[in-house]
């Protein structure tokens, strides 16, 4: 038998415990039905230990994390009792930045033409991939605030992009159209507003694109991406664009899939321990009530297992989660009748028998 996969568990907040206990049980019903094993360590991070013990992150996770473990799964980070959000920039943006993981890769699948809200669309319609850049742009916290407090207040936010940075997110694009058979890759930016960071996305996007004869390679202005991917989203098959942009554009992908519950996502450096999250946040109004949808924790935890070699798991999960929709053991955010703990039990058997 092959050694275990050893997976840090990171539930956080609101209703990431609630969708995580699912992701969990998905896991471990088809590690149980593979006769395969899974090690799940808890760690209970997230806004009430850090109200409890002043702690967000603690020191060691840097080191421990890659030392111990292949994968992190993660449910999501956000309370209204931390305003600042400070757990969860250094919980989620700390992993992300300082275990340096570049790419975010948001798929966007369709399981049931029902659950989109565009009309005349089917499952066909809707399958492409974001890699949205992870690691920099608005997200690095750098700027300040000059005469705060008075009529004259100025405050600045830096938006960081670097050649190292820009260059290997769309490098990555560009390799999993190549490997996955697909033949168009969009880049999405502003440059006509934002002239010096997005120049460059320009500059390295053609270069990278010279590169990879087979493959086309376009782009579309960030604004304009949003209108064609309601109007036609058949047309995309991978989308690269950076770290703001992709946050935005992947709540409305989510959409065309049914929905924030439906959306599955990976903070990655190829080679390297990697985590795995839900795109949705930690939707405090639904917090420990049986209401959310956990298929996108359950989709997120298949994206983690095909990253580490686990395929055939992964993708019997995904036909669990596919059976569930068809069959409506789903939540009432997809128009089901069941709560978070029956759909993920519905799941959960079905990778059992
Ligand atoms: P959210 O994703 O929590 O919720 C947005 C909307 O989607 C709400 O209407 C919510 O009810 C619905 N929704 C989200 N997930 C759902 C699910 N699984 N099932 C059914 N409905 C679902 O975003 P928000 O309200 O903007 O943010 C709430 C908190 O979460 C904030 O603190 C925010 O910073 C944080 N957040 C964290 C992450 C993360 O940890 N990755 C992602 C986004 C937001
Ligand atoms: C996401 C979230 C995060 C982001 C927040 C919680 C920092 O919205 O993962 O999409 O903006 O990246
Ligand atoms: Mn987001």
């Amino acid at each position: 038998m092959s050694s275990a996969l050893r997976i840090a568990v990171v539930p956080g907040d609101g209703i990431g415990v609630d969708v995580t206990a699912e992701a969990v049980r998905a896991l471990q019903a088809v590690a149980d039905a593979s006769g395969r094993r899974l090690h799940l360590q808890h760690f209970e991070w997230g806004a009430d230990h850090y109200l409890k013990t002043g702690i967000t992150l603690p020191g060691d996770a840097l080191t421990m994390l890659p030392d111990n473990f292949d994968a992190i799964l993660l449910g999501a980070m956000g309370d209204p009792r931390v305003p600042d959000n400070r757990h969860a920039a250094d919980i989620l943006l700390g992993l992300r930045f300082r275990l340096d993981l570049y790419v975010n890769y948001r798929p966007v699948r369709l399981f049931h033409e029902k659950l989109c809200p565009l009309k005349n669309v089917t499952q066909k319609d809707v399958d492409f991939v974001v890699f949205r850049e992870n690691t920099e742009g608005l997200y690095v916290m750098m700027g300040g605030h000059f005469k705060k407090d008075t009529p004259d207040e100025v405050a600045t936010e830096v938006d960081l992009n670097t050649r190292k940075g820009v260059e290997r997110i769309i490098r990555q694009a560009f390799a999993h159209a190549r490997t996955h058979g697909r033949t168009k890759v969009v880049m999405a930016d502003k440059s006509n507003v934002l002239i010096h960071a997005h120049e460059l996305w320009q500059r390295v996007f053609k270069q990278v694109a010279a590169e990879h004869p087979g493959i086309e390679a376009s782009h579309l202005f960030a604004d304009n991406l949003a209108l064609q991917m309601v109007r036609d989203p058949s047309q995309f098959q991978v989308v690269v664009t950076s770290n703001m942009f992709g946050d935005i554009l992947t709540d409305l992908a989510a959409a065309l899939q049914g929905g924030l519950g439906m959306a599955a996502s990976g903070n990655i450096h190829p080679g390297r321990l990697s985590l795995f999250e839900p795109v949705h946040g930690s939707a405090p109004k639904f917090a420990g009530k049986n209401v959310a949808n956990p298929m996108g924790a359950i989709l997120t935890a298949a994206l983690m297992l095909e990253h580490l070699g686990w395929a055939e798991e992964a993708r019997r999960i995904e036909e669990a989660v596919r059976w569930a929709v068809e069959n409506d053991r789903t939540t009432s955010d997809i128009g089901g009748p069941l709560g978070t703990r029956e759909v993920g039990g519905a799941i959960a058997q079905r990778l059992q028998a």
